[in-house]
């Protein structure tokens, strides 16, 4: 029987499935898909500040944040906007990504299943791709292992599209199948504010517009990194 498991915060129990469906809407999931739209070759993702500074030596470009503002000396913030005013500075590089929460979600979760990268950006892509995949898992990255609403509601844009195909759902996903959300109730959400506070609203724009990207960042089980397949 199919199986569509959905995890509202990283600190449930989160079962190995075929595959995993990262969400982390405010930004470090949109930010990676943005990476793969601008051509990088790969996206490494950890949450050790130390451990990147090494990895710059063999050629990774730095990006990442703390608390939304970028790391001290990294190249550039988790800023999808940002990027994109440098977007001719990432074809076939070497990205790495560390943030507060999406990073430490993707590195317990990628210990336990393969992984992909979504946004309301890739939301189609995703959608197509993952027609065969007979067991998914939804993992929302929340914030500091918390709820969120930007990550339930675009779990919520998935499952409406895909959940008639699987008899084998848990109460999180039957939940979320059954509930009406609008986008609006962003608007509301914390880290919304905290995003705001920090003149980052370009940011939120950009995140909540659906279907921006076709791409489709994956990474294997154990792996660290995605790539595009
Ligand atoms: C995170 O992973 O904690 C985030 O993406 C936070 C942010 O940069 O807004």
């Amino acid at each position: 029987m199919k199986r569509l498991n959905t995890y509202l915060s990283p600190l449930e129990k989160i079962e190995n499935h075929e595959i995993i469906l990262l969400i982390d809407t405010f930004r470090a999931t949109t930010t990676i898909n943005t990476l793969f739209h601008l051509g990088a070759k790969e996206v490494l993702v950890t949450d050790d500040i130390e451990k990147s500074y090494d990895l710059r030596r063999k050629g990774y470009i730095l990006c990442g944040e703390r608390k939304s503002k970028k790391i001290d000396d990294f190249d550039y913030s988790n800023s999808p906007t940002e990027l994109f005013k440098f977007k001719n500075s990432f074809k076939n590089k070497k990205v790495l990504l560390n943030t507060t929460n999406g990073a430490k979600t993707f590195k317990f979760v990628n210990k336990v299943s393969n992984i992909i990268a979504l946004g309301l950006v890739n939301l189609s892509k995703v959608e197509k791709q993952i027609e065969n995949y007979n067991d998914i898992g939804i993992v929302c990255s929340g914030l500091y292992g918390n709820y969120s609403l930007e990550d339930h509601y675009t779990a919520y844009r998935i499952i409406n599209k895909i959940s008639n195909n699987f008899k084998n759902k848990n109460d999180s996903t039957i939940l979320t199948e059954n509930i009406s959300m609008s986008k609006n109730i962003i608007k509301k959400a914390n880290h919304f504010y905290n995003l705001k506070k920090l003149n980052l609203e370009e940011d939120i724009e950009f995140c909540l517009e659906e279907d921006k990207f076709k791409t489709f960042p994956y990474s294997d089980k154990n792996s660290n990194i995605f790539k595009m397949i």
